[in-house]
């Protein structure tokens, strides 16, 4: 079959080559966005008076024919047509004669394709915005049903002090109102319209880039045509911020894996978000979390993928970038994927408070309170560290923690305590005296929670 590009070839193709070469699999994607682009460029090749109105009017006819065909997913590509721009190009052919062939004018796939992306990643942005903030909304629900509700905190997976679980959440929540800011600022960077670069110089036809920016609802152009074409910074930065998204994700997973097992009991996930075991009748696996912990991998590996074709490339259009796109779909498909899956796992998730909480009463994570406790007391808090560390050493040599300590054996080693010891012994009591700004205690807490409800227009 004759190339688009084929006048200056004489030798034969090969098939299993042209498939090599081929993007279409991929690319196909983008089939909207490239006839959107299409209509724009040759409305402005009219207006600027570079192809006819007449010839203008049957291209868009033409173009609009097609889109509605893409948008009910009723065209046909071929992989000897390569990739998207040039199947469209042929299915325009077909559709309203030689004519088609006027809409390539001052025009090259390089500048095609990187609007393609630059449109669809704009529209990306917008969607994977949305999800986020769906799953903000979902964990300030679960939070507010549960500031009161006790668990251990850790650090080095210890038990350290005990926190309010709202308190806990709302970290997440912090984490993932990050990442939506960073999609957000990373929009203005999109926002570029490449188109009219061309192949990578320019043109010599009188085009006019603003209006096809304009038409195509781009703030602003790229000021150099290289940089146009050649220019993927922003799919790397979507990569790097969806892989964080990720991370986030994965790490809230790993807690929720751990809290579902036996050793915690702390949660129990939905029928929905669980699997059972072909051999073990008892199972209830939490495999979605395991799930999205798991494709976070394959998010970096896009993201190391594109910065790696990037690394070595010259100056400006190279095939090489033909890579960026699969990487770009995979990240699209999975983080919007993990994000719907994660916030409905999450919204269903049941709480064992009491699980929680008894957790925090069998330990040593009110250690800190008594050392406080002296410390008010005007005992230096080094040497009030030194006397609880020995306290707790005892406990473990003979049983007991050190709430249950008689107050005569406390006095023993520091007379300043009084019977008031023990209320501050509580993990409750604990978790509502912290109560420096950004700590856990319930009042700090409620208070982030109508801070983030007013940010989510909540309230
Ligand atoms: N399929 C190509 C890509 O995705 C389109 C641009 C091709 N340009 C070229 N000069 N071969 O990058």
């Amino acid at each position: 079959m004759k190339k688009l590009w084929g006048g200056r070839f004489e030798g034969e193709n090969q098939k299993w080559i042209d498939e090599f070469g081929a993007s279409i699999e991929v690319d196909q994607v983008l089939a909207e966005e490239d006839i959107i682009g299409s209509l724009a460029h040759v409305k402005m090749l009219a207006k600027t008076s570079i192809v006819s109105q007449e010839e203008a009017d049957e291209i868009i006819k033409g173009l609009e024919r097609l889109l509605v065909k893409a948008k009910n997913k009723e065209l046909i590509f071929s992989i000897e047509n390569e990739d998207i721009h040039l199947n469209i190009e042929t299915l325009l052919h077909k559709e309203i004669g030689p004519v088609a062939g006027k809409l390539h004018t001052a025009r090259s796939r390089n500048d095609q394709v990187a609007t393609d992306m630059h449109l669809y990643l704009k529209k990306q942005v917008g969607e994977v915005s949305e999800l986020l903030e769906d799953l903000k909304k979902v964990i300030l629900l679960k939070a507010e049903d549960h500031v009161e509700t006790i668990i251990p905190g850790y650090t080095h997976l210890q038990h350290a002090q005990p926190i309010s679980f709202a308190h806990h959440l709302l970290a997440y929540y912090n984490m993932f109102k990050r990442d939506l800011e960073r999609y957000q600022e990373s929009f203005k960077r999109i926002d570029f319209s490449p188109l009219g670069a061309a192949a990578l110089a320019g043109t010599t036809f009188p085009i006019d880039r603003l209006e096809t920016a304009e038409q195509l609802g781009f703030n602003s152009i790229y000021s150099n045509s290289l940089d146009a074409v050649s220019d993927r910074d922003y799919i790397i930065e979507f990569l790097s911020n969806s892989s964080i998204v990720m991370m986030h994700l994965s790490r809230f997973c790993e807690e929720i894996i751990l809290w579902t097992s036996h050793e915690y009991q702390f949660v129990s996930l939905t029928d929905t978000y669980s699997t059972g075991s072909s051999i073990m009748p008892q199972k209830k696996n939490p495999d979605m979390a395991e799930l999205i912990r798991g494709k976070t991998g394959r998010v970096y590996g896009n993201l190391f993928s594109l910065l790696t074709i990037m690394k070595g490339l010259p100056l400006a259009y190279n095939k090489d970038l033909q890579e960026d796109k699969e990487g770009m779909f995979d990240t699209v498909k999975t983080t919007k994927e993990c994000l719907k899956v994660f916030s409905g796992m999450l919204e269903g998730m049941v709480i064992n408070e009491e699980k929680m909480s008894e957790a925090t009463t069998q330990d040593f994570s009110n250690a800190t309170e008594l050392a406080d406790y002296l410390a008010s007391k005007g005992i230096p808090f080094r040497e009030a560290h030194e006397i609880v560390g020995k306290l707790v050493l005892n406990c473990l040599k003979n049983g007991g923690f050190l709430q249950d300590i008689p107050l005569a054996e406390f006095q023993k080693v520091a007379p300043v305590i009084q019977e008031d010891v023990y209320a501050l012994l509580d993990s409750r009591m604990a978790v509502e005296r912290r109560n420096s700004l950004g700590g856990t205690g319930f009042v700090q807490v409620k208070q982030e929670i109508k801070k983030a409800k007013k940010e989510c227009s909540l309230i």
